[in-house]
């Protein structure tokens, strides 16, 4: 049965699932088929990756942290019944079922009682970002026992740098029974260390054990992403003291207790990035409303050099591009301010179409090209050499069935798709579902022929 959208080559047949309050089913299908230009304005949601550990932070206070422009993401609801397992309260405010609004719901998140210090398995082992819940834990409650969280599709993502800034810190750590214990009966005590690489989720960890200990704690070469700025800015409206948040070097005073506060997600530079890449691929001129250049400039600026115009405005960014072919571009993935890993798979689809030949070299995750194989059913032509990916662009693409990998992998499938000609169908779709809010619809909404559909 199909279940979206009124995009020109499918009867618009139902409401969305997440709007009309239905769970989306785990075997849904994306149809797409491609061929049809973007004209419109697609709203930007609050970010994913800020959300996460904002949601975790809460724990740091008994008082209310009050969220707004949450995404509605499968990840934000797995979230919510991890922190509910250690006693948090959340109430959602916000959009009601059958509302589509742009604006992104708000989260009451109340931790006035942690009634368990433990992350099983089970919970850990579906979203590795919950495995962050170990530094509120021993932060307030001075133990944490919190399961590793294993394999993960793309790469081994150890938490090595995360343990040890916790034991900078003063936490005892015991691993037992593929568990992290960690104590600190005594509270955490501040510490100066180096991460020996850029970690985002070394980083986070770190400010937000550090933001409850005693004394000052100084950390260098720290992750510059901005999501580590949302948070710090959080946290110092809950009454931390953390300067430096967004370059390397990051000082914070620790506090006693943290109180309640309001704040609201910055918008999400990946899905931004996402459907500049797609506006590029299809051609089109689009609006990506609420978007803000400066936490996507290396995307930004890689996207001009293939020859899209990019254009920052009061409302966001403007992305056209017109008939005009797409150049060629070599890329590197870094931290940030460098161009980011989670916008590689989709560089890698436009690139597919590019007149002539590109590189994309992937620094931050091994394995993180399980998108190769799908493109190249699609008629890419794509070379694989350690980390390297030769590109040579070629004249069309041709619609088949695929299966989405991993997050940024299938939205990679979906620009692809909508370039192929004829019908492409993207299996696997929960992995898009964890991470882009109502992709169907905003895409349709700007004239792609894209629907869900379910068996
Ligand atoms: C976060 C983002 C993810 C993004 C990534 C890089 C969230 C929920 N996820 O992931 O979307 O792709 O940043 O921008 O925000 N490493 C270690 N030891 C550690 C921790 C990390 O070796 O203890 C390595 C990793 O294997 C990787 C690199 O450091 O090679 C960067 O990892 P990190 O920045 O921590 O990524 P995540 O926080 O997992």
């Amino acid at each position: 049965m199909a279940r979206a959208l009124g995009a020109p080559k499918f009867a618009c047949t139902q409401t969305h699932p997440a709007a009309s309050g239905r769970q989306r089913g785990a075997m849904d299908r994306i149809r797409i088929v491609g061929g049809e230009r973007l004209t419109g304005t697609i709203p930007i949601s609050g970010a994913k990756n800020a959300t996460l550990p904002l949601m975790i932070a809460s724990m740091l206070t008994e008082d209310t942290l009050i969220l707004d422009n949450v995404p509605h993401l499968a990840d934000v609801g797995l979230l919510q019944r991890i922190l509910g397992n250690h006693g948090v309260d959340i109430m959602i405010a916000g959009k009601r079922p059958g509302e589509n609004g742009d604006k992104g719901r708000t989260l009451h998140i109340s931790a006035k009682r942690i009634v368990d210090t433990t992350a099983p398995y089970e919970l850990v082992s579906r979203m590795r970002a919950s495995f962050w819940v170990v530094a509120p834990l021993v932060a307030r409650m001075g133990e944490a026992k919190v399961s590793m969280p294993g394999g993960c599709a793309i790469g081994t993502r150890p938490v090595d740098l995360l343990i040890m800034a916790l034991e900078k810190l003063g936490t005892d750590i015991e691993i037992e029974g593929g568990y992290v214990i960690a104590r600190a009966k005594k509270g955490l005590r501040g510490g100066e260390f180096k991460f020996p690489k850029v970690t985002v989720s070394g980083t986070h960890t770190a400010i937000m054990a550090a933001a409850l200990a005693r004394g000052t704690t100084v950390i260098e070469n720290a992750a510059r992403e901005p999501e580590i700025g949302d948070v710090a800015d959080c946290l110092n409206k809950m009454g931390a003291k953390i300067s430096g948040a967004g370059t390397s070097r990051i000082v914070i005073e620790g506090v006693d207790k943290l109180h309640g506060a309001r704040h609201s997600v910055l918008p999400d530079r990946i899905e931004t990035g996402t459907y500049a890449f797609a506006v590029a691929m299809t051609g089109g001129n689009v609006l990506l409303q609420n978007a803000r250049p400066e936490l996507l400039q290396a995307g930004l600026d890689v996207l001009e050099r293939t020859g899209t115009t990019v254009t920052p405005t009061n409302e966001g960014i403007r992305i056209a591009r017109n008939g005009a072919g797409l150049a060629p571009v070599d890329v590197t993935t870094a931290p940030f301010p460098g161009f980011p890993t989670d916008l590689q798979a989709q560089l890698m689809a436009l690139m597919t179409r590019a007149k002539g030949t590109s590189h994309i070299t992937e620094t931050i995750f091994e394995n993180r090209f399980m998108h190769v194989q799908e493109l190249v059913r699609l008629g890419a032509r794509i070379q694989l050499d350690g980390q390297t990916a030769t590109v040579e662009g070629v004249a069309r693409l041709k619609g088949a069935p695929v299966m989405a990998t991993d997050l940024r992998a299938s939205v990679s499938l979906v620009i692809a798709g909508l370039a192929a000609e004829g019908e492409t169908t993207i299996n696997r779709v929960y992995h898009l579902d964890r991470g882009f809010e109502r992709l169907e619809d905003k895409l349709s909404a700007c004239g792609a022929a894209i629907e869900r559909i379910s068996d």
